[in-house]
């Protein structure tokens, strides 16, 4: 166990949202049967945005909202599966654009849309050796350009978008647990590494909703066993927003429990590892967070991974 708090977040959106109707003039498909299938209804679209630029504006507001010095930030992650450049790490770009200081190690990491939360598994015992107290953690994704427009069973799911954590090293309990379970078959996208016709995401929509349910239910147990603590103790359920029928499933599994299981699918669509911490800055906003609650997340996604947390606002 290694303790760490958020202390501020931050969230990144493109100016253009997507409606479905918007997306129906140029894919098959209808508002109703994705309400229906997945509970979103709009979706933003990188135009001038990328990657690196979210994930500076994520970033800066969560810095600004901590009021801290930033000499005090030790560690940068960005979790990405669309990075701006092979290299440099979207990271690097974020140190150079807040100006942090060169004692800081700054890296990107792959986890799909489990990354995030992969990050803070990541940074918490990294925090407790470093002599700096804070670390940021930001998921940012450009989706919309790996998307293949020609498969309606997918291309409606992703959305574009970036989120920010600042973390802090502390007393507060935290537990983490991560999983992986290698595919490559029903979840990837080649590209770089492809020829051009085959540079597109790919999914296996029935399989990846079967193991989605799977990874939550098993998120959840295995971090209250670790934390040994039970449902009822836990206020809020956050969830990766990959579709909002794969968490009404969940949430129904355990509807005697208090927990309030948070969605915002509707307006973002699945936006990888931004999802969480763009989540996550929305409850701030709406005042949903609160001193002392109790928050489960968990993640999942491509390869198969997956990760949940629990942590003391
Ligand atoms: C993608 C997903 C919404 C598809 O829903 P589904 O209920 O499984 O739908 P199916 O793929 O079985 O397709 C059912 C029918 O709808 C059609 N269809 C698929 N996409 C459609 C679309 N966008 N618009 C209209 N019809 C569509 C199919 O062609 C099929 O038609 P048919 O019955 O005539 O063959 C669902 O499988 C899902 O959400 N999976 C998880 C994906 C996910 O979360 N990925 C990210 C993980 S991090």
């Amino acid at each position: 166990m290694q303790g760490i708090e958020i202390i501020a977040t931050g969230r990144s959106l493109p100016a253009r949202s997507v409606t479905n109707q918007e997306l129906s003039k140029i894919v098959d498909t209808s508002d109703q049967w994705i309400r229906t299938r997945t509970g979103i209804g709009s979706r933003y679209y990188c135009e001038e945005e990328t990657t690196a630029s979210m994930a500076i504006e994520a970033a800066k507001k969560a810095v600004q909202k901590a009021k801290i010095n930033k000499q005090e930030i030790g560690i940068v992650v960005v979790a990405t599966t669309t990075p701006e450049y092979a290299f440099p790490s979207t990271a690097c770009l974020v140190q150079q654009a807040l100006e942090l200081p060169e004692e800081v190690m700054a890296f990107d990491i792959n986890a799909a849309c489990a990354g995030f939360l992969y990050g803070l598994g990541i940074i918490a015992p990294m925090l407790q050796n470093s002599r700096k107290p804070y670390a940021l953690v930001i998921g940012s994704e450009h989706l919309s350009k790996i998307v293949n427009y020609k498969d309606r069973g997918s291309c409606i799911l992703f959305g574009d978008g970036a989120g920010a954590a600042l973390i802090k090293k502390s007393e507060k309990d935290f537990y983490h647990k991560g999983y992986t379970r290698g595919n490559k078959e029903c979840l990837y996208c080649n590209g770089l590494s492809s020829k051009k016709e085959d540079f597109y995401l790919h999914m296996e929509g029935n399989q990846v909703f079967r193991f989605a349910v799977s990874a939550i239910e098993e998120g959840i147990e295995s971090v209250l066993k670790e934390a040994k603590l039970t449902m009822e103790e836990v206020d809020i359920v956050l969830c990766h927003q990959a579709n909002g029928r794969i968490i009404s499933h969940v949430e129904k599994k355990y509807k005697e429990y208090p927990a309030l299981f948070y969605k915002n699918i509707e307006f973002y669509g699945n936006t990888s590892a931004a999802s969480i911490p763009i989540a996550l800055d929305e409850m701030e906003e709406k005042g949903l967070l609160k001193e002392g609650q109790k928050l489960l997340m968990v993640g999942f996604g491509a390869g198969f991974t997956w990760s949940s947390c629990l942590l003391t606002i």
